[in-house]
């Protein structure tokens, strides 16, 4: 039998004076595996995301992402106070306009959602870093993540006149107290156009959280019910990137970075840490986040609540491995969940 010549093997070679290599001693202890564990997961690594929205005193339960809803911005002082108490240090915002048009204008009007949630949690002197993420699709009509045009009979988004509303946005939440700006269209030149309308505006020292290698995936599905920003036509493949694409991330994130970008983010996490790795080792000095996405929640929360799986390991599992791939920061729906965890 395979076991016993095994055993055989491991006898004679220590009998003919050579040390035996057994891997399973740096795993006997549980303090010794702790000691020897490459990676490291804290709650200091998470970005909770947040869906904002008008109206007084209202969770409004998103379906698809159970245990997350669309908070009213009455609310959002005590909200972030538990993200704070869980040792968060940061929260995205997405907003959620009672009107939308075919130019997002609620997005960067000075009592927009946003801004008024921005405001709001300021206010409440939570100095929680509070990132938003700009872009359109929330915001238009038709689900877009920017202006549409009729370009020779097609309907597309227009990327110049919507760099132009793009940066808009970006300086209307850095007034309105933002700490770092997030843009997410995938707009080619978004950049450095909203990095020259920071430092026009005063707000040289504002950070750009860019979603530099972001994929058109349908990990999205939940978000866009959360958000309600599923696009009324067609899709976002014009603009978001193919998810067959590894080397050219690393294209979109040379421009980025040329632009101005401060970090990172690739998006999804999971079916993308091939991507994350290539990134980190590319430019292991930039700060690097992925996004854990909505439907790699709502994946795990269904297999979880069917009891098909543990929800806590793999959760934890699902974390430090986005971070072994060369995540510096983990943008998830599991923030307050793994912070309690990892605690
Ligand atoms: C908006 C935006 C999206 C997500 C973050 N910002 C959706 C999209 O591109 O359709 C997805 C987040 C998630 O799925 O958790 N551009
Ligand atoms: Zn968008």
């Amino acid at each position: 039998m395979a076991t016993v010549s095994e055993e055989k093997n491991v006898v004679s070679s220590a009998t003919a004076g050579f040390p035996t290599v057994r891997m399973r001693r740096l795993r006997t202890h549980p303090k010794l595996r702790e000691m020897v564990g490459e990676t490291h997961l804290s709650a200091n690594d998470l970005i909770f995301p947040l869906f904002v929205r008008y109206g007084e005193n209202r969770r409004v339960p998103i379906d698809s992402m159970p245990g997350h809803s669309q908070v009213t911005i009455d609310l959002l002082a005590d909200e972030i106070a538990e993200v704070d108490s869980l040792g968060i240090p940061a929260v995205i915002l997405f907003g959620i306009p009672e009107h939308k048009d075919g130019i997002g204008s609620d997005s960067y009007d000075d009592h927009g959602v946003v801004q008024q949630a921005v405001r709001a949690i300021k206010q409440s002197g939570s100095d929680v870093l509070i990132i938003t993420d700009v872009c359109f699709c929330e915001y238009t009509d038709h689900g877009h993540c920017g202006i549409v045009n009729d370009r020779h009979g097609e309907l597309d988004v227009d990327n110049d006149a919507t760099l132009q509303i793009l940066v808009k946005q970006a300086v209307s939440h850095v007034q309105a107290g933002a700490d770092v700006v997030a843009p997410s269209g995938m707009m080619d030149g978004m950049i450095a156009a909203v990095r020259s309308g920071l430092d026009e505006t005063g707000f040289e020292n504002v950070p750009i959280l860019s979603y530099a290698a972001k994929y058109s995936s349908a990990f999205y599905g939940p978000f866009r019910e959360a958000a309600e920003s599923a696009p009324q036509f067609g899709d976002r493949r014009t603009y978001q990137m193919d998810p067959a694409n590894a080397a050219q991330a690393l294209r979109e994130i040379e421009l980025d970075l040329a632009e101005g970008a401060d970090m990172l983010m690739v998006k999804p996490a999971l079916s993308y840490l091939d991507v994350v790795r290539r990134v980190k080792d590319a430019h292991p000095g930039v700060p690097l986040a992925a996004f854990n996405v909505s439907g790699e929640f709502s994946m795990v929360k269904a297999a979880a609540g069917n009891g098909w799986i543990d929800e806590q390991r793999t959760v934890l599992e699902v974390l430090i491995s986005i971070k072994r791939a060369g995540a510096d920061m983990i943008l998830t729906y599991f923030a307050k969940d793994a912070a309690r965890w990892l605690a």
